[in-house]
């Protein structure tokens, strides 16, 4: 039988390198396409199987470029998993033109840019898009105006997609994960907002990046093949508690 192959934007480390790896233990094809050029050949070498595309997915020919390169190496595209992405906490106040820019041109350009380019051959194959949003997008907090808004606006890009993309035989789902341990959350989780996190979440604890990735594979097999257009928020039970006071759980 021929493998099918899978891009997976953000795939040098975190989330997407976890995806690839499960994905690749899965028996398909990955395209690993990252920012981080020397991360990204790090964790291709020896790699059966594994594409390498430097690419920076908020430019259009990088990402032009990137599906090509894809495409003339596996002959055909049946899974985007769209996970690049950057975050910036800050009060709304001091997010001045550039950081708004730069977080909407990679979290929500990006999806846009890549799932474009994937479309034709996506649908060649009755393929898959996954597109990892966060629970920052289904629920306002402060610090996050435009890593909120950016990711909001990923889940109803992929209702977008679901809708105009079904006739076609593609599938668009999204992904919303809470908090996991990565360079990503390292960087703007302070020791106060992880331990908040820990009483706000049903199951107490972050996720791991292979609870995350064992979602988006779901969503890019056929065991899903009747789904689309919706949000899987793997996020420990967080989204489900309306008034998840923490006092009031430890009663
Ligand atoms: N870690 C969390 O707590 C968390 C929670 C919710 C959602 N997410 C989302 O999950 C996804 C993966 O995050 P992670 O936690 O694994 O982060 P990470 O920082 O560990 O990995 C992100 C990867 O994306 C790459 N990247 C950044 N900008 C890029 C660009 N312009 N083009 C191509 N690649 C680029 C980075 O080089 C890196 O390899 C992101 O979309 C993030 O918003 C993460």
């Amino acid at each position: 039988m021929t493998k099918k192959t899978a891009i997976i934007t953000g795939a040098a480390r975190g989330i997407g390198l976890a995806t690839a790896r499960l994905m690749s233990g899965q028996g398909w094809r990955v395209v690993l396409a990252d920012i981080d050029s020397d991360e990204l050949a790090l964790v291709a070498q020896g790699w059966d199987d594994a594409l390498a595309v430097p690419c920076d997915v908020s430019d259009p020919d990088q990402v032009a470029a990137m599906v090509d390169q894809a495409v003339a190496w596996s002959g055909g595209i049946d899974a985007l998993v769209n996970n690049a992405g950057v975050a910036d906490f800050r009060p709304m106040g001091e997010t001045d033109l550039a950081i708004w820019r730069r977080i909407m041109s990679v979290n929500l350009d990006g999806v846009f840019l890549c799932s474009q380019a994937a479309i034709p051959h996506l649908a060649r194959t009755g393929g898959a898009i996954v597109n990892i949003a966060s629970i920052s997008g289904l629920r306002a907090s402060t610090l996050r105006v435009a890593y909120g808004t950016s990711k909001a606006a990923v889940i109803h890009l992929t209702r977008q997609q679901a809708a105009e993309l079904g006739q076609q035989g593609i599938r668009a789902n999204c992904v919303a994960p809470g908090p996991v341990d990565t360079k990503l959350a390292l960087a703007v989780h302070s020791p106060e907002i992880r331990a908040a996190y820990h009483d706000a979440i049903p199951l107490n604890r972050y996720g791991r990046e292979d609870e995350i990735a064992q979602a988006i594979a779901f969503l890019c097999s056929e065991r899903a093949s009747y789904v689309t257009g919706q949000v899987l928020a793997a996020d420990g039970g967080f989204e489900a508690t309306g008034v998840g006071l923490p006092a009031l759980r430890a009663v």
